[in-house]
């Protein structure tokens, strides 16, 4: 995958060295395009350098008759520009071509994806006539990333900040994969839950969340309205996703999943959900001195369970189990005791808290093994669903 990378003249523009470092990790290929002010801030050879690709400038910079702007607009897969001034946007809006920034703009085609990250001083920002020109982009095509809030160089605070690189890392991925669940709903629970103790004291466990929030982002990538009901974890809400939910209890778990569980299509339940909680929760602060202090645990609900009694047959119930021993063998139980469609089952000792996983998915009529990245896990899972 090709990514042409446009960089105009703002101060954000050292972000957008970090932003090649992203795309370089990624495996994408990279070619980096600068106007002549972006090079008069950063030298062409840091991105260069930090990339391992070629910078261009210069329009009439040929190389053997390569023609630089035809050439590598048609190569792109994507066209990025950050950051993007209001200067370069206003001269794309206006169809101007006088750099090699701007001249590749227009002889991008149509049908390959571009995105606008423009970032600026609020009131630039803010002026109805960048608006203008933003929103002529946005008309035709260009998908836009909206500026954060913040302190922005100039000392000032308001909108105008060049966001998180992996906001424009995670657009990429969204606007290139294939919509394999196009129309479908995906509800998907992530994270562990907490069981109160005291006000200030809880039982929880080692789940990090990171299975269920690639699912949740791969869902959206993938094409799907994707819902997350998330427990306490320390993970960013995925960027793209339509509705994020936080909750702290099994209870609070279970009733917002039966909330929204009809309006949804695919059913993912991630969580680490508590399977005990404390009876006699105190109300106070229980003080040290109190140590011979006993907790009485008492079951949770079992979400997947109650789930599997009210599924409808074109609804799928995907459920994870994490084990510590006889893995597949549980894994099976558990497929038939909550009339899931599918579990995925993997070794917790293992995986739980790492980026990497390895899972079997089980369903009544086979048993797969996927290993790698839990992004790329969870593309397997959703290819094998579908
Ligand atoms: C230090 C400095 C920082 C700047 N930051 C921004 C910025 O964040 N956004 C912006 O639109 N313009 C910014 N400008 C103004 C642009 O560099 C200026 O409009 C320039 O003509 C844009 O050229 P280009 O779009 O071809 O890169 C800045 C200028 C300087 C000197």
């Amino acid at each position: 995958m090709h990514i042409l990378l446009g960089v105009s003249s703002g101060i954000a523009i050292y972000k957008a060295v970090d932003l090649v470092s992203k795309l370089r990790k990624e495996n994408y290929q990279i070619d980096v395009i600068m106007s002549e002010n972006a090079s008069k801030l950063i030298s062409p050879t840091v991105f260069s350098a930090v990339g391992n690709c070629n910078v261009y400038t210069n329009t009439f910079d040929l190389n053997n008759g390569w023609i630089i702007h035809t050439e590598l607009s048609q190569k792109a897969d994507v066209f990025v520009l950050a950051p993007a001034t209001a200067n370069s946007i206003a001269k794309i809006a206006a169809g101007l071509a006088d750099n090699l920034l701007t001249t590749i703009a227009l002889a991008i085609p149509n049908k390959t994806p571009k995105i606008l990250v423009p970032t600026m001083n609020t009131r630039m920002y803010e002026n109805p006539i960048t608006k203008r020109n933003i929103n002529i982009l946005k008309d035709n095509g260009w998908y836009v990333i909206e500026p954060e809030e913040g302190l922005l160089a100039c000392g000032e605070i308001g909108k105008g900040r060049y966001p998180e690189n992996q906001k424009i890392v995670e657009t990429i991925k969204f606007l290139t994969a294939p919509k394999i669940l196009k129309d479908k709903k995906v509800l998907i629970t992530a994270g562990p839950t907490r069981e109160n103790i005291d006000p200030i004291r809880y039982i929880s466990n080692y789940s990090s969340g990171k299975m269920g929030y690639s699912i949740a982002k791969v869902a959206k990538r993938l094409g799907a309205y994707t819902c997350l009901i998330s427990g306490p974890t320390c993970l960013e809400k995925p960027f793209l996703i339509d509705e994020f939910v936080n909750v702290e209890s099994a209870q609070e778990m279970y009733e917002k999943v039966l909330e929204k569980f009809s309006n949804f299509d695919i059913i993912i339940m991630t969580a680490a959900v508590a399977d005990f909680k404390i009876k006699n929760t105190s109300a106070n602060k229980i003080k040290k001195e109190n140590f011979n202090f006993i907790l009485e645990l008492e079951r949770t609900v079992d979400i997947l369970s109650e789930l599997g009694k009210i599924k409808r047959k074109n609804q799928i119930l995907v459920g994870f189990a994490a084990e510590t021993e006889n893995v597949i063998e549980y894994g099976k139980e558990k497929l038939v005791k909550k009339n899931a469609d599918f579990i995925i089952a993997n070794n917790a000792k293992e995986v739980m808290g790492k980026d990497f996983t390895k899972v079997y998915v089980i369903s009544k009529e086979k048993i797969l093994e996927v290993e790698g990245s839990k992004e790329k896990v969870a593309a397997e899972i959703f290819k094998i669903i579908v």
